[in-house]
């Protein structure tokens, strides 16, 4: 984006447009220069959005879901933004309880729990959030401690 606010900045400067477009151009450019990067998390992620599950793990979640949900549910039921509004503030522990207590529909509780949150990470991996160096948690009081949170999206 600012590679092409600046070219398009230089074009109406050789254009003979204001110069004021172009210094506002070039401001934003430093601004978008300024923007924070994913700071390496050292402790345990808190927010989803840095990455609060490993990739080996989604995929045991994948695998999980396809064989004890897949019969009632597509793998993209809880993406989008209905998933967004339902779970934004929420905790993982919120999650991984709720399917405890409800699902499978026809026996909920029935997988173990390192099962239910192996799923959960998946479910984060399908709603766009990214792996990251660690496991989602199995331990409540760990997992109380992952907040859902927006994923990091494209500036505006
Ligand atoms: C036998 C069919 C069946 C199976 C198997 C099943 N579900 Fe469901 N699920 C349903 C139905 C029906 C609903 C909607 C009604 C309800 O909320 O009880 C639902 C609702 C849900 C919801 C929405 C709950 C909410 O309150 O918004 C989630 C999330 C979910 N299922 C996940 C799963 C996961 C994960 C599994 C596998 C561990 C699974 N389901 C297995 C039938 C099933």
């Amino acid at each position: 984006m600012p590679i092409v606010w600046s070219a398009l900045a230089v074009m109406m400067f050789a254009a003979g447009a204001q110069s004021a477009s172009a210094q506002n151009a070039r401001a934003s450019q430093k601004t978008s220069k300024a923007l924070p990067t994913a700071a390496a998390a050292r402790g345990a992620p808190s927010r989803t959005s840095q990455g609060a599950y490993s990739s080996a793990q989604a995929r045991r979640g994948e695998k999980a879901y396809r064989i004890n949900c897949g019969s009632c549910h597509a793998p993209t039921a809880y993406t989008g933004a209905s998933f967004l509004q339902l779970w934004v503030g929420r905790s993982a522990y919120d999650m991984v309880s709720l399917l405890r207590q409800t699902m499978p529909n026809d026996e909920p509780g029935r997988l173990t729990k390192q099962q239910y949150v192996d799923i959960v990470a998946y479910l984060f991996k399908l709603n766009g959030y990214p792996a990251g160096a660690r496991s989602l948690p199995t331990e409540d009081a760990d997992l109380r401690r992952v907040v859902i949170d927006r994923r990091v999206t494209a500036a505006p």
